[in-house]
Parts: structure tokens; sequence; C-alpha cells
């Protein structure tokens, strides 16, 4: 059997010629991503750039590296018209104008795993541009417009997960740099006895979260009547991978520490293509277990969210606790 590339794959998408190059363009430089990934040590890709970047963080090398990718890559492509990073305070305008596309990425996703050689991966979010020489509040769409949303995830497999709001399709790299087409219609089960949720911050959370984390504790003991599974990889990519290939749920709440800053998590670069990925593929995707991210009016670049999306029955569950 011949399996579909992705290069075949986008080239039979009902899109127009710009929104194929943006996708190619990002799926070569996220095979490019990968081998710097997997060359660690031997290519200086280890350990603290010595920077912070708009949230506070430390950016590691690879953060920089992957967003210097990522940006020239797309900036060169004709097609794109602005490009907004989680690594760089303000958004970056294409110096040709006439691009009808916006790029917004989480260029390494799970930056702490590098160093320990667990998963990490890139988040992309496209949008249509209101204007060929867009300015940083014409990226601010509800997540609902966006045109695309994929991942890479840098593991075992690398693969790369595709929506162009027609379902999702999981491609996996092959040794010659080729993305080939191993994952199709992909599915998230309602059901399912697995949970993702960082439990040290238990003390912080809100009422309903406790509600309900305590009785997927309690187990077939407690209200729920089964007993749950916990995983947590430090990267939502490698999260929602798995809850995309065998169910789950995947919790990213509201915290009272900074009541100013809800969640951990960003919207333009991890909520929101996360959330179409999900609910394309038959998940729900929420701030709360009710209100749709993709609804939620952005009002900065850098805005966190409160998730939790998944398998539809528990975050059906979450939103009654
Ligand atoms: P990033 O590496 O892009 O900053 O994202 C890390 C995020 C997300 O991928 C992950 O789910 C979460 O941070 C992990 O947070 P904890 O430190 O609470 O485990
Ligand atoms: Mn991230
Ligand atoms: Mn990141």
């Amino acid at each position: 059997m011949t399996r579909p590339s992705l290069d075949a794959h986008i080239a039979a998408l009902d899109v127009d010629d710009g929104l194929e190059s943006v996708l190619t363009v990002v799926a070569r430089t996220c095979a490019e991503i990968s081998r710097v990934v997997a060359g660690g040590a031997l290519v200086g890709a280890m350990g603290a750039s010595g920077r912070m970047n708009v949230q506070d963080e430390e950016q590691k090398k690879l953060d920089v590296i992957t967003d210097d990718m990522l940006t020239q890559a797309l900036l060169a492509c004709p097609a794109i018209a602005g490009v907004a990073s989680e690594e760089k305070d303000k958004a970056q305008i294409a110096s040709n104008p006439g691009g009808a596309y916006l790029a917004l990425f989480d260029p390494l996703d799970g930056s702490s795993n590098i160093d320990i050689n667990a998963p990490v991966g890139t988040i992309v979010s496209v949008l249509k541009s209101p204007s060929a020489t867009p300015v940083e509040a014409d990226f601010l769409q509800p997540g609902r417009r966006q045109v695309a949303a994929l991942y890479a995830v840098y593991g075992p497999q690398t693969m790369l997960v595709l929506t162009t709001g027609a379902g999702v399709k999981g491609f996996t790299l092959a040794q010659d740099g080729q993305w080939f087409l191993t994952h199709d219609a992909i599915a998230i089960s309602p059901e399912t006895r697995e949970f993702a949720i960082n439990v040290s911050n238990q003390r912080h959370w809100a009422e309903g979260v406790q509600r309900y984390v305590e009785g997927l504790l309690k187990g077939a003991d407690g209200p729920r009547g089964k007993n749950f599974n916990m995983r947590w990889v430090a990267a939502m990519v490698a999260d929602v991978h798995r809850i995309l290939m065998r169910g789950g749920v995947f919790i990213y709440p509201w915290d009272s520490r900074e009541p100013n800053k809800p969640g951990k998590l960003r919207l333009m670069y991890e909520g929101n293509p996360m959330a179409l990925l999900v609910e394309q593929a038959g998940g729900k995707a929420t701030t709360d277990g009710v209100q749709p991210i993709l609804d939620v009016q952005p009002e900065q670049l850098h805005q966190r969210i409160p998730v939790a999306l998944g398998s539809a029955n528990e975050i059906d569950a979450l939103a009654a606790a």
C-alpha cells in the first residue's frame, strides 16, 4: 500500500494556494526542527539561552533556535502577512506586503523536557489576515476563525497532526524528510479513564476543579464508580497527542496565585490551535468545562487562558462538579 504524503494531502485540500504554501512551509520547518531536537548536545541545542521571554520565563537555547527557524521560514513565504510567537514580545509583519495569512506559534512546547530527553513539540495556528499590512489587533481573532491548526510532536516518532476544519489527520516523518499519512480520521473517544492535571497546584484551584479531581481520585469507591489513571508529560503537545490517540482529559485550570493571568497556557499559541484540533476530533475544548475556548475574544497577543479539553463525557463531568 502506498501511503499519501502530506504534500499530496495539502495539494488536494479545498483551500487556496496561499494556505497550501503556508502549510508546506510549516511542515518543512517542523521536519528541520526535528533534526535539531534529535541532535541535542551534538548540535549545541541543550541548556539555557540566558534570556527571558515576555512571560518572564527563561528561554532555553532550543526555544530561541526554533523560534528563529519558524519566523524566518514563514516571513519568507509570500502568503504570510505577519507572524506572532510565544517567544517574541511583538508580532512581526512581513516586509513584502500582500500576504493573506497570519501564523501564530509556540515554536517549542514543553521546553522543560529538552534536557531530560522527553517529548517536545511545535504548535501553529493560522488565521486569515484582515489586512495586507496587519497591525497587532488583526491577530486578536477568536479561535473559531482559524483556517488551520497543527502541531508536530518530537517523540519516539516525529508526527504532524493537522486540521483545516474538516477532521484531523496525522502524518509520520520518514527518514527521507517527508511526511506520510499514518492516522486518518483521528477521533477522541467520549469515554475515558485517564486524566492529566498538575496535582502539585491543587491547593490553588477553584472549588469546582477541586471537587471534580477529588471524584477522580476516589475512583471506584467514590461518586464516579470507576478507577482512573493519571498521566502528565509536562508538554501540552504530548498530553493532547495521547488524548487524540486514546482519549483522556487534560486540564490546566485557573489558579488563584496570579488572578490577572488566569491559568498558565497561552490562548493564541496553545489554547486555540489545540482546541480546534480537539473539537475537529469530536472532543470538547473549554476554559472551565462549559465555555468553548474557540469562542473567547482575545484581548492580548500573550494572554493566558484556563484549559480543560478532551473526552466529551469527562468535560461534561467537570462542568457538573
Ligand atoms: P512551554 O514549554 O511552551 O512554555 O509550555 C509548557 C506548558 C505546557 O506545554 C505544559 O502542559 C505545561 O507548561 C507544564 O506545566 P507544569 O510546569 O505545571 O508541569
Ligand atoms: Mn507551550
Ligand atoms: Mn514554548
